[in-house]
């Protein structure tokens, strides 16, 4: 890699505080499961694409595992990994041995750089990177540029007003002229332990695993350079970089037609904006997201969306979301069941069913389509906006490309 990236202080903050904390072992869930994730994950991004599993993925800024993790769970795929940091690359490649991944390679090599590498990605992942660079616009025009027809970028930032007390105590440490070393973070957990409760840092210090360790609270408190994203700034950054918002990871806590919001009348006020400005407005209700987790697209090829208001939701195969769970204690009155993902970390995000509505979910199998479980579209679309099931549109005639 050049010299340039390689004098950067953020690849140097990385080789001493390599994130997320080195394993010796990915642990045997990865491999367990996989199939029904994969194809999760896949319709989700792609919805109208039958699954593949042997393609090209970038894994851009892999810190210690990620990229392994791909390898490991998509065997068939060829996975590059990059990264700044030496650390970083030497706890892959010691993972890689370790599980005999021969289908992952890495390059020490900053994003801005990674048309060196002269290839094109069907997925290029990029979680917790893009707001840590110089110039997070040219890095992900870098990206834009690998990203091969009909490609997807899978990308996390942070969120800015969940992170108000990150950034509040960033600017403490500042002051105080904390370093990231030992026993300045000793220290500095010592007085994050006497936090008032109302503090904007105390949520994220009870609800993260990032204040678990010493890197990684070093990587969320003391990290020389960040930013932080609202939705608005999220579609300004894509746009700058010829990049067309898909969906997020987690679309619920966006919607208005989930969660508390959506039995109240604001839900149907925000429902009438458009629909950036509904993202934005559920951030601001929601005050304490604390990443945008998000797919994108070439802003030259034609959307592809699920859509519940003509036909074509009949020919759609749902499939379950592997963290959705029925819960049937506790309900109010005249609902079967809870249903909720465990991916959530907003606990309105309760979708109650009549037992009718419940017999259906259990009816979702990954092979039936929608008409062939239930005549109601409205109940489907609603399970989909709450991240309970992704459609499989691959089948249905009219689905688009
Ligand atoms: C917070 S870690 C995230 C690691 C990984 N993506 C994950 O989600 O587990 C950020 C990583 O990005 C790397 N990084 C930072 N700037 C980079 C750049 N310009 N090019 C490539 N990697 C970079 C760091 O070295 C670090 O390993």
């Amino acid at each position: 890699m050049t010299s340039a990236a390689g004098g950067d202080e953020i690849a140097e903050f990385y080789d001493r505080h390599p994130y997320p904390p080195p394993i010796d072992d990915l642990a045997d869930l990865e491999r367990a499961g996989s199939p029904e994730r994969r194809r999760f994950d896949h319709h989700r991004i792609w919805p109208a694409r039958p699954v593949q599993d042997s393609h090209d993925i970038l894994i851009a800024g892999c810190g210690t595992s990620q990229a392994a993790r791909w390898a490991l769970r998509y065997p068939r795929a060829r996975v590059i990994g990059i990264d700044v940091s030496r650390t970083s690359i030497e706890q892959t490649r010691r993972l890689a041995e370790r599980h005999d991944l021969g289908n992952l390679q890495l390059v020490r090599l900053p994003i801005e750089e990674v048309d060196e590498l002269g290839r094109s990605f069907d997925q290029v992942v990029c979680t917790g990177v893009l707001h840590h660079l110089a110039d997070p616009e040219a890095g992900l025009r870098a990206l834009r540029r690998v990203l091969a027809a009909g490609g997807a970028l899978d990308a996390m930032v942070y969120a800015r007003y969940g992170r108000t007390g990150v950034g509040m105590i960033q600017e403490y440490s500042r002051m105080l002229g904390i370093r990231p070393e030992a026993a300045e973070i000793d220290d500095l957990v010592a007085s994050l332990r006497e936090l008032p409760l109302g503090h904007p840092l105390s949520h994220l210090l009870r609800t993260t695993r990032d204040f678990t360790d010493d890197d990684a609270l070093a990587d969320a408190l003391l990290n020389p350079r960040e930013r932080a994203y609202t939705v608005p700034e999220v579609f300004a950054l894509l746009g700058s970089a010829g990049l067309r918002f898909g969906r997020w990871r987690l679309q619920a806590p966006y919607l208005p037609q989930c969660g508390a919001l959506s039995v109240l009348p604001h839900g149907r006020r925000i429902a009438g904006l458009p629909i950036a400005d509904q993202y934005a407005a559920l951030e601001l209700f929601r005050g304490t997201m604390v990443r945008h987790g998000f797919i994108a697209f070439r802003d030259d090829e034609p959307a592809v969306d699920v859509r519940f208001d003509d036909d074509r939701w009949r020919a759609y195969v749902p499939v379950r979301s592997t963290t959705a769970v029925a819960v049937e204690d506790r309900l109010p009155p005249g609902a079967a069941a809870a249903l909720l993902n465990r991916a959530h970390t907003s606990t309105d995000l309760v979708f109650f069913v009549t037992s009718e509505q419940k017999r259906a979910f259990d009816l979702v199998d990954g092979h039936r389509s929608i008409a062939e479980i239930s005549d109601d579209g409205a109940f489907f679309e609603l399970l989909w906006r709450h991240d309970l099931i992704v459609v499989d549109a691959s089948r249905g005639t009219s689905a688009g490309p």
